[in-house]
């Protein structure tokens, strides 16, 4: 089935769910783009996975870079960071945009009592008439296999590029956690015991 979203933006692009999630919304005939925070994930998810445009949120300013690879704007946002990329991305939405709201890592570390407020959001929110979704993988558990099927075949026709950031040994799982935080990781950061 071809979508209906013609622009698709997800954050943490080179991570775990990201990569696939930006992959699969090419097979699903979107244009992607893809923030990640580091030159070596933007060339990664341009060259080897097929992303139309990444950007380095690390050393571009977020709003004018987006501008200029999404000029009409966003239709669907796969947000894995949350925090001000985000807030600057739905800022930038198309009228009846919907967002899947998957992970926050970037306020993982934050005070809760010093994050800024929804209220910020809210005008761009109701304006546009956006539609956002939490999304839990556990709730998908019945569909799992559905899932895994079409990945399958997607990877033996070599239309889904997988990988791994492989970290050895047990004691090793600490430095690997906080890597993979830190951004150490391009693909599923894994811990071989
Ligand atoms: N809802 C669910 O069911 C579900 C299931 C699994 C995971 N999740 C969530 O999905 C997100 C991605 O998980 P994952 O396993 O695929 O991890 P991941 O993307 O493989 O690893 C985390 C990546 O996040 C990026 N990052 C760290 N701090 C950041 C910041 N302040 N701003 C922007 N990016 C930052 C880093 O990459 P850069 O080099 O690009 O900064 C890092 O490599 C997480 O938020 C996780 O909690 C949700």
């Amino acid at each position: 089935m071809k979508s209906i979203y013609s622009l698709c933006l997800v954050t943490g692009a080179a991570g775990a769910v990201g990569s696939i999630v930006g992959q699969i919304a090419k097979i699903k005939g979107c244009r992607v783009i893809g923030f990640a925070g580091s030159d070596d994930k933007v060339e990664w998810l341009e060259k080897d996975l097929g992303f139309d445009k990444a950007i380095n949120y690390k050393t571009s300013d977020v709003a004018s870079a987006l501008k200029e690879a999404a000029p009409k704007g966003v239709d669907c946002y796969f947000d894995n960071v949350g925090g001000e990329i985000s807030s600057v991305i739905i800022s930038q939405m198309n009228m009846f945009g919907r967002v899947a709201l998957c992970g926050s890592i970037s306020s993982y570390n934050e005070d809760a009592s010093k994050m800024p407020k929804a209220s910020i959001l809210q005008p761009s929110i109701v304006f546009k008439q956006l539609k956002l979704e939490g999304f839990i993988v556990s709730r998908w558990f019945d569909r799992w296999h559905e899932a895994f099927a079409e990945i399958v075949q997607w990877i033996h026709e070599g239309k889904l590029v997988v990988r791994e950031h492989v970290t050895e040994g047990f004691d090793n799982i600490y430095d690997a956690f906080i890597g993979m935080l830190a951004g150490e990781n391009t693909g599923k950061a894994v811990v071989k015991v």
